[in-house]
């Protein structure tokens, strides 16, 4: 049985976290840092539906979406040996490991023209949680860091992600190109009905 009360108490958390007034990135994610550290503690809630990986391009999948776009929480899955391009979010984002492993790669823009800059590099495992945002710098590769399983990561936004006018680059260049990235799914898991647990 898929334990999905573990989402939906992580959704009740960070929609406390966002509707606190005077909620500063800083302190929002540090606290939502320490929800998501517990959602992914245990990997025994994601419904296959959304870690199944995809042959060619790695799948984003939409588990909720605050109403008032506040935040949003997505699985991010890649298949052995996938990678992201390089791109970036404009909005805060908390990346936390829920299966396998995953490179972090961070970039630097330096213009159109130039060769975008490799700043640091992390490997993620299972547990481990990656911040960016437009403050820290947000211009990443995200990469399967084994060549035998695919890997699933819990990443939550600072806004409707998939809604959002976004940017990748080229390596080589720089050259950006506009993205809009949507959703893999068009439904949604269903966090609400709790009869399984009262009869349990
Ligand atoms: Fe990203």
């Amino acid at each position: 049985m898929k334990n999905i009360r573990r989402l939906r108490e992580f959704v009740i958390g960070m929609t406390r976290l966002v509707q606190h007034p005077g909620n500063i990135e800083l302190t929002l994610l540090r606290d939502a840092g320490q929800l998501l550290g517990e959602l992914i503690a245990n990997d025994d809630w994601l419904p296959d539906a959304f870690a199944t990986a995809h042959h060619a391009h790695h799948q984003e999948y939409l588990l909720h979406c605050d109403p008032l776009g506040r935040f949003s929480v997505v699985s991010f899955v890649l298949a052995p040996g996938q990678k992201t391009p390089v791109h970036d979010h404009t909005v805060w984002c908390l990346m936390g490991v829920l299966r396998g492993s995953e490179r972090f790669d961070e970039y630097r823009h330096e213009g159109e023209g130039a060769p975008m800059q490799k700043t640091g590099e992390h490997l993620c495992r299972a547990g481990d949680i990656e911040v960016a945002s437009p403050a820290i710098g947000d211009i990443h590769v995200i990469a399967n860091g084994r060549n035998d399983q695919a890997a699933v990561s819990i990443h939550v936004f600072g806004a409707n992600i998939g809604g959002l006018m976004r940017r990748t680059f080229s390596l080589a260049n720089g050259e950006p190109h506009a993205l809009v990235s949507g959703y893999a799914n068009s439904l949604l898991p269903n966090l609400w009905d709790r009869s399984l647990e009262a009869h349990a």
